[in-house]
């Protein structure tokens, strides 16, 4: 192992750029890999090809001083890594709810038949348990003989929009290993170079966890899973506020001072999407169904369920709200992004709904600060806006589907000219009531029906 780390970093996506970028500011050298040539050639200039506030100015700072390059080409990564991290992505299957593994299987191929010196190959993509003990196989058969190598499964917890934060100082490091030293024990290898290469986020203070394998891919799609759940907990709640008159934003702060309970992630709305939570809980309640234990996560069902319903109930409302039909209206849309800070439009909830009520005749206009270019690539014949303000002009109604500092500090008096009817429908429970009741609009939340 060299003196100073020398780590790789494969694929460069939302995990992989932010992670090598990370690693580079802890000191270690670091090369990224990609079959992508566009996004190497990218990364390398110092430029981020997707929105993630915080990580231009790392990557830059990293790529000038020498400890970040990018490569495209396996054989010189199997040459510098003392480390090979993995953060391929581990999509939805197409044709099915589980975890489509290709991309994993496709590093594996191309890295381990190169692999010459001693190195360890490091696991952080989501993946359905038991993939770790299958992927430390496939390494041993197709490493040349004798190559000193092994896996550790070391699952990432990272929010999108405050990815750089939750890397270089991650609420916990959790590490799973093919043979976790027993209590008592000396740490085995494997957990020291664990150690050693997290230094600089376990002096900060972060929790460092050593289990078997099993146990770390189960914590992070259980985890992700604890999440989806308790969104879906509180929008289960707003459709019974729709049908009694309550007000889900007030039910959610008063149970959220229990600190069992806890304020976080009550927030009602049009539910969750993105890259992770949906496909997520899909893949588990899959791997779950092919280990037997399918009724332990049937619940997930209902989490989705719930979920998916939001979308198809803000449509109807929206509908309800425009007189019954779409055909003829203009729809303003704010927000195309799955959340704010980020310009991600992977199962958006956002877009989906756009996308609905376009698809029924409805004259949509879409706007967001980051996602257009996504947007559009995924739905070319909407129309976009350069503007909040153009969206806005002409808008028979106003949907607010993703919060935005840019939408939630509109101030509604100043704008209030602009659509033909000054109706909003703020899907994310985000804005404050009285002022644009005050500034002349027709204010309508989710699980709110008479705020
Ligand atoms: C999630 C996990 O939080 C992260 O730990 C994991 O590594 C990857 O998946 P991310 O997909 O970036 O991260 O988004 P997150 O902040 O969890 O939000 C997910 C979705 O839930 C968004 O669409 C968001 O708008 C929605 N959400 C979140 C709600 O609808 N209500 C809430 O109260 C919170």
């Amino acid at each position: 192992m060299s003196e100073r780390l020398r780590i790789t970093v494969i694929g460069t996506g939302y995990l992989g750029a932010t992670h090598a970028a990370a690693m580079a500011e802890s000191g270690y050298d670091v090369l990224g890999v990609d079959i992508d040539p566009r996004k190497v050639d990218a990364l390398s200039r110092g430029e981020v090809p997707f929105y993630e506030p915080g990580l231009p100015e790392l990557l830059e700072s990293n790529v000038t001083a020498g400890r970040l390059r990018f490569t495209t080409d396996f054989a010189e990564a199997a040459e510098f890594g003392d480390l090979h991290f993995i953060g391929v992505g581990t999509p939805q299957h197409p044709r099915t709810n589980a975890a489509d593994l290709s991309q994993i299987d496709a590093v594996i191929g191309s890295l381990a038949p190169l692999l010459r010196r001693p190195c360890t190959v490091i696991g952080k993509s989501t993946v359905p348990v038991g993939t770790a003990e299958r992927v430390r196989e496939q390494l041993h058969a197709l490493a040349p003989a004798g190559t000193d190598v092994d896996l550790v499964w070391n699952p990432e917890f990272l929010r999108e929009g405050f990815a750089v934060a939750d890397t270089l100082t991650p609420d916990r490091i959790v590490v799973g290993l093919a043979d976790p030293a027993g209590p008592g024990e000396p740490p085995t290898r494997d957990e020291e170079v664990m150690r050693r290469v997290y230094a600089p986020m376990i002096e900060w203070g972060s929790p460092f966890l050593v289990m078997d394998y099993a146990t770390s891919e189960l914590v992070k799609v259980s985890a992700n899973s604890f999440l989806a759940t308790k969104i879906s907990f509180i929008n289960a709640m707003a459709e019974v506020c729709e049908a009694t008159g309550a007000d889900v934003t007030r039910l959610a702060e008063a149970i959220g001072y229990d600190d069992r309970i806890g304020p976080k992630f009550l927030r009602a709305g049009i539910g969750f999407g993105g890259g992770c939570l949906p496909k997520d809980i899909r893949a588990f309640m899959a791997r779950a169904g092919e280990l037997g234990v399918s009724d332990a996560l049937s619940f997930l069902r209902d989490v989705d369920g719930i979920n998916n319903r939001r979308r198809a109930s803000t449509v109807a409302l929206a509908r309800e709200l425009v007189g019954g039909r779409f055909v003829g209206k203009r729809i303003a849309v704010l927000g195309a992004a799955f959340k704010p800070d980020s310009d991600d439009v992977r199962d958006s909830p956002a877009l989906d709904i756009a996308a609905a009520i376009y698809t029924a005749g409805g004259d949509v206009v879409v706007h967001d600060p980051q996602a257009m270019v996504n947007a559009e690539a995924a739905y070319p014949n909407m129309a976009y806006a350069g503007s909040v303000e153009e969206a806005l002009t002409g808008a028979d109604l106003v949907l607010l589907l993703t919060e935005w500092p840019e939408y939630t500090g509109l101030d509604p008096a100043m704008v209030v000219g602009l659509p033909s009817n000054p109706s909003i429908l703020d899907g994310r429970n985000c804005l404050d009531v009285g002022r644009w009741r005050a500034g002349g609009w027709t204010y309508r939340g989710l699980g709110r029906p008479n705020a």
